[in-house]
């Protein structure tokens, strides 16, 4: 379940569900309001200990406010915080908004397509990533608050490699089990089966039910997305398991066994990235049509191809890759 709680963070409240004209009354914004007050303060406890109220900020509207200030900032602005994101084994160093989320600043600021943002009010568990085990709305999580070493870890840290057998055993289970339609809900729902496996390694229905309580499949596959998790489960206590869709997705299990161990691997930047990641599938799809190409991956940056050295070389990969239309640097 996408647990908000855990983090600190208020997901749901009455205050989410208040109208742009009530706000407009009042003079100011929800988001306005965290700066100066609530999640501002409690961000600076995180971020700096405890040092509070040593600046103010004025919100359109309404009174001067106290916000936070503090040694160790230098001269960014008081409404903003330097911290640390340990995301998937890697530390990226931000200066943060104190109203910007963890999705926005994974986004945004670090070019990282690794959660999707569905409702972005901590409803639907799309944005689902987690920190220090435990499953968060992304979307609900100030990046302020993630100063002091928590670990962060997305869908894009599970997998070893390339394929579908470097797959970590939940993303295998989704994929070769049809979990997923659209794809939209898809690294949320397995990034809170990795937290609900991690405590519960032989759930019940109703312990998957729960676990992934915070996580809606517009969808409705939830059929499969059920068998993906027991399947999951089952192939990480040891047990041998077999795939639901197995049989019609066996080529892209079974082209890269046969030739793993001669075949060569590289990713390549796109020269222009992608529009949406929405984009990639056709290019991927032509790709893996062709003979000698064993698998393909990536996002609207990055396209990894793994190929046949029989068949193919890098100069050949590119030239094939510019007659699509998508040079690589
Ligand atoms: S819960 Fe974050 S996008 Fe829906
Ligand atoms: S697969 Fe479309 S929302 Fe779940």
């Amino acid at each position: 379940m996408a647990d908000v709680g855990s983090s600190g963070q208020s997901g749901t409240t009455g205050q989410d569900h208040e109208t742009a004209g009530t706000e407009a009354k009042r003079g100011f914004t929800r988001r306005s309001f965290l700066v100066g007050a609530g999640a501002g303060a409690a961000t600076a406890g995180v971020v700096l200990g405890g040092a509070i109220a040593t600046n103010t900020i004025t919100l359109p509207g309404a009174a001067t406010v106290p916000t936070t200030g503090g040694s160790g900032q230098g001269s960014i602005p008081a409404t903003m915080r330097r911290v640390t994101l340990d995301i998937d084994a890697t530390k990226h160093e931000v200066v943060v908004d104190n109203r910007e989320t963890l999705w926005e600043t994974m986004t945004y600021q670090l070019g990282l397509s690794n959660s999707n943002l569905g409702c972005d009010r901590a409803q639907c568990g799309a944005c689902a990533v987690l920190v220090d085990g435990k499953a968060v709305n992304s979307c609900s999580l100030l990046s302020s608050r993630l100063g002091k070493n928590q670990v962060i870890g997305t869908v894009a840290g599970l997998s070893t490699g390339v394929g579908v057998a470097a797959l970590h055993p939940i993303q295998r289970s989704f994929w070769l089990n049809g979990g997923f339609q659209c794809g939209i809900c898809t690294r949320g729902f397995i990034m809170s089966t990795v937290a609900l496996l991690k405590t519960t390694p032989n759930p019940t229905d109703d312990q998957i039910a729960e676990g992934l309580s915070g996580n809606i499949c517009r969808c409705g596959e939830y059929s499969k997305i059920f068998t993906s998790v027991k399947v999951a489960a089952a192939e990480m206590r040891g047990e041998k398991v077999t795939y639901l869709a197995a049989p019609v997705l066996m080529g892209a299990v079974q082209v890269a066994a046969p030739v793993a161990a001669t075949a060569v691997s590289k990713a390549f930047e796109f020269a222009a990235a992608l529009a949406t990641i929405e984009d990639f599938d056709p290019i991927a799809e032509k790709l893996k049509g062709t003979s000698g190409v064993l698998d393909v991956g990536g996002s609207e940056r990055t396209i990894t191809v793994k190929w046949d050295p029989a068949k193919f070389d890098e100069t050949k990969i590119r030239a094939l890759l510019a007659g699509l239309g998508h040079a690589v640097k």
